[in-house]
């Protein structure tokens, strides 16, 4: 048998990466590569990129610096940039980094071993198509190993929204749901390697409409098909957009009890001249409506956001309308940004808001999120919760899991195995998880 290469994948960006990088993981297995967690002993080095914010994509170009040196020492090293940066910048990154082997977008991973075959011949590959075929399709399946506990599988990619500052209807292309039969399919192939909770993942996975005999079916009817899989514990999804929020989604985090009561549903901005110019499509009126309807369905609901704060012509009293719709929503969880301009998007061309302003406001509104967060955190002592362990702690004895509300929740002399879900009392709140007592 020829030696197995070491294949180093490094990820960046938002969890439908971290999905993605596993299964490239799984598909460059069948070329004879097996993962490796440094870059210093790798044949190939793969970057999986995020191009949301500047920052981000300019991260991917340092880091290709820093192999510059293993690149010299090792020649027949393989360098390739995949995920968004690879779609938004294409070649380029090729001109800018020549150490650069091969560059593919995320919709085309399913070429990467044929795209490695061909640097092996010392040419370089460039694919950043959007295929008529469905990658996870012709990705090999996953191997039978054994799984922790949780997971992601991604359900539906792409974005037909086009708010105005995002880079992701391009990078990712338009919103395509996968089959219902192959989404089930994979989620029991989990269930049987000893996954417990599933995350299903899309751009905005609550658009879902899957193929499923002669029609389609939603997300929520996806959630009471995957309800139905024995072993399967926990389902969770990210991210939503208000506007798919439907009837049947909201109803079954009433009804359905596998689903838990988290919900990440980004707003970005409270005031409706803001969301008016972001072409988000609903006002800060519907959003308050919406999450009210939410919370009579499931009234502990922890729900999470996102925030752009400095977005063009944001003035103060549109920022003040962000922070008081913060303060009525009351998120237990949230993600908060200083507007970024994106090459390509509609708001790129806009007057930016002062750097320093900008950042005051990031400031004052990560105090107050911090705040609510850790209300709703000290709110949990004393309450008797189900934990789903997830892995041992760093202390002898401690083991650490996720409460339903995706709290991380430590317990010490834990007699809980990876994998169990067991009731907890919480008896301390940290400042980013809970302490508590197996029962
Ligand atoms: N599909 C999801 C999230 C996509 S990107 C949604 O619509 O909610 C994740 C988050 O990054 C966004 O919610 C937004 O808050 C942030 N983001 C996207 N583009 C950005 C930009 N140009 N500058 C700053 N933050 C941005
Ligand atoms: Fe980006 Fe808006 Fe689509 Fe979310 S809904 S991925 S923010 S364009
Ligand atoms: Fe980043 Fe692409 Fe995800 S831009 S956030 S990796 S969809």
């Amino acid at each position: 048998m020829a030696d197995t290469k070491k294949l180093y994948i490094k990820t960046y960006g938002c969890q439908m990466n971290v999905y993605d990088s596993e299964r490239m993981a799984e598909a460059m297995g069948g070329a004879g590569y097996e993962t490796t967690d440094t870059p210093d002993n790798a044949d190939m080095i793969l970057l999986n990129t995020c191009h949301i914010r500047e920052k981000a994509a300019e991260k991917v170009y340092s880091e290709l610096g820093r192999f510059k040196g293993l690149k010299a020492e090792k020649p027949d090293l393989k360098i390739g940039v995949a995920g968004c940066v690879a779609q938004a910048e294409g070649e380029e990154i090729m001109r800018r980094q020549p150490i650069v082997d091969l560059v593919v977008g995320p919709q085309a991973y399913h070429r990467l071993p044929e795209m490695e075959a061909k640097t092996q011949d010392g040419a370089k590959a460039l694919d950043t198509d959007f295929p008529e075929e469905d990658k996870f399709e012709k990705l090999k399946n996953r191997p039978k190993a054994k799984r922790g506990p949780t997971a992601f599988l991604t359900v539906q990619e792409g974005c037909d929204k086009f708010c105005a500052f995002c880079v992701v209807p391009y990078t990712r292309g338009a919103e395509v749901s996968r089959p219902v039969d192959r989404v089930l399919s994979e989620a029991r192939d989990l269930v049987e390697r000893g996954v417990r909770e599933i995350t299903l993942l899309g751009q905005n996975v609550n658009a879902y409409h899957g193929v499923s005999g002669g029609g389609d079916k939603t997300l929520a009817q996806l959630i009471w098909e995957l309800d139905k899989i024995d072993g399967l514990e926990r389902i969770r999804f990210t991210t939503s957009h208000p506007n798919d929020m439907m009837d049947d989604l909201i109803e079954a985090h009433g009804t359905c009890s596998k689903l838990m009561p988290y919900l990440h549903l980004p707003v970005q901005s409270g005031s409706n001249k803001i969301l008016k110019r972001m072409n988000r499509n609903h006002d800060r009126e519907s959003y308050l409506r919406l999450i009210e309807r939410i919370r009579e369905a499931r009234p502990d609901i922890l729900l999470s956001g996102d925030f752009i704060v400095g977005f063009p012509e944001e003035t103060e009293a549109d920022f003040q309308d962000t922070m008081n719709l913060i303060e009525e929503v009351k998120y237990g969880q949230a993600y908060s940004f200083k507007y970024s301009t994106r090459p390509g998007t509609p708001a790129a061309e806009r007057p930016l808001v002062d750097d320093s302003e900008a950042s005051d406001r990031l400031y004052r509104l990560q105090a107050l999120v911090a705040q609510q967060q850790r209300e709703i955190q000290d709110s949990m002592v004393g309450r008797e919760i189900q934990v789903l362990f997830e892995r041992a702690g760093r202390f002898d004895g401690q083991m650490v899991g996720k409460s339903e509300y995706l709290h991380a929740v430590h317990v010490a002399d834990c007699s809980a195995a990876i994998g169990e879900l067991a009731k907890v009392r919480i008896v301390k709140s940290g400042t980013n998880s809970l302490a508590g007592e197996l029962l």
